[in-house]
Parts: structure tokens; sequence; C-alpha cells
């Protein structure tokens, strides 16, 4: 699925992100660089953390309870949009996903 990445400075990276990879996978992969991804995805880092556009949010799961706890600790301001990008598994049905990133991340 396509994946838009908005950098906090506007700049925008398009991804082609495989079906049941993660958010935060792929644009570690690929050299995002507004998200690091430190834990390596077990939810206990907290820069992943990014803001999905409203228009996908309904689609996706909501965040289970230790991905509402980490949101908790995120480097920029928790919105009702935030999510921690390694919890989103990519399907097809979020191609053309897009999600802004953060001003920090750690
Ligand atoms: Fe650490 Fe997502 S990669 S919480």
């Amino acid at each position: 699925a396509k994946v838009t990445f908005i950098e906090h400075d506007g700049a925008e990276l398009v991804v082609d992100i495989p079906t049941g990879w993660t958010v935060m996978q792929g644009a570690v992969q690929n050299g995002v660089a507004g998200i690091e991804g430190e834990c390596g995805g077990s939810c206990a880092c907290a820069t992943c953390h990014c803001y999905v556009d409203e228009a996908f949010l309904d689609g996706l799961p909501a965040p289970g309870e230790t991905e509402d706890e980490m949101l908790g600790c995120t480097a920029s301001e928790r919105r009702a949009n935030s999510r921690l990008s390694c919890q989103i598994r990519v399907t097809d049905a979020l191609d053309g996903l897009v999600v802004r990133l953060p001003e920090a991340q750690s």
C-alpha cells in the first residue's frame, strides 16, 4: 500500500509498504527521518509517534492499552489522531494512507 509521510517541515515522501508490515517498519526501511522506532516495534519507546490523517482514522483498529499508555509519553503533543506507527499494520484498505510526523521524536 502506498503511504504518504509528511514531515514536520512539509516535505512529503511516498513509500510503498508491503501488506503485513507495520507503518513504522516501512518508514525505517525507507529512511523516513521523522520516525525512529527505537524499540523495534514492541510498543515501548513512542519514537514512532505519528498523526494519522482523519480520513483513515476510523478504518484503524483502536489503540490497545499499551499503545494508549505509550501515547502518553510522546515527545510531541498527543492529539486525537495520534498513533504509534509500529502498531499500524498495513492492509490493502490502507492504500493512500497519509500520516504526518511530529516535530520531535525523542
Ligand atoms: Fe517503539 Fe513504536 S517503535 S513504540
